[in-house]
């Protein structure tokens, strides 16, 4: 399932970072404590999303649907991670398709509104470019030194997803 974030998972969060940091910090930035922050800029810009296992209620991932910019553009970007125990067992793209579900439901019906949704991953980032792939996500192409990252601006391949491409879970 999924979820916003709430205060009482700082602390659930920070250990699942930092014991998956290894697996994480060669795309990302580990930030332990980044929940804090994040929570403070939840707003109309930027939107994130817990990934919940159902069956231990313990924390799969966490999905950043950031630079939300609406009007004529109706469109996000989704920046992920997955934690350990959970990562690579297939629960980050079960998630994760429920995330794009809401950010493409109408605002009427609790979700984003949005039309489009991009994912920007570093060339090499083979489990980010098979996930983006898995999810249906279109290449559209190549952004040189897009984001710093790990002290360099990063060069990043572009995928992309319009709601049109997307088949709403209820429907299915
Ligand atoms: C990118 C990232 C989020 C992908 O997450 P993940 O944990 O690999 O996602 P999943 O668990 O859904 O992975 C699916 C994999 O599990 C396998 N899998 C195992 N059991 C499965 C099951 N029951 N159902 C579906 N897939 C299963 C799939 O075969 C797939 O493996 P493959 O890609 O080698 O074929 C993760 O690798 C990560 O956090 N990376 C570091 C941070 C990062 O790069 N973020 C993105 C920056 S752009």
């Amino acid at each position: 399932m999924i979820r916003a974030p709430k205060p009482a998972d700082v602390t659930p969060y920070a250990e699942a970072v930092r014991r998956s940091a290894e697996h994480v910090g060669r795309w990302n930035p580990v930030e332990p404590d980044g929940l804090v922050d994040l929570l403070e800029r939840q707003g109309p810009g930027l939107r994130t999303f817990l990934i919940v296992d159902l069956d231990t209620g313990g924390l799969v991932g966490k999905c950043n649907v950031a630079n939300i910019v609406m009007g004529r553009f109706c469109n996000g970007a989704l920046g992920y991670d997955s934690y350990l125990p959970f990562a690579g067992t297939g629960r980050m793209s079960e998630g994760m398709r429920l995330v794009i579900d809401r950010c493409f439901a109408p605002q009427e019906a609790g979700g984003l509104g949005l039309h489009r949704l991009e994912i920007n991953v570093q060339p090499e980032n083979d489990r980010s470019i098979a996930l983006a792939k898995r999810l249906g996500f279109r290449h559209e192409g190549y952004a040189p030194r897009m984001l710093f990252l790990a002290g360099a601006w990063r060069d990043h391949e572009r995928f992309a997803l319009t709601a049109e491409e997307w088949e709403p879970l209820s429907a299915s």
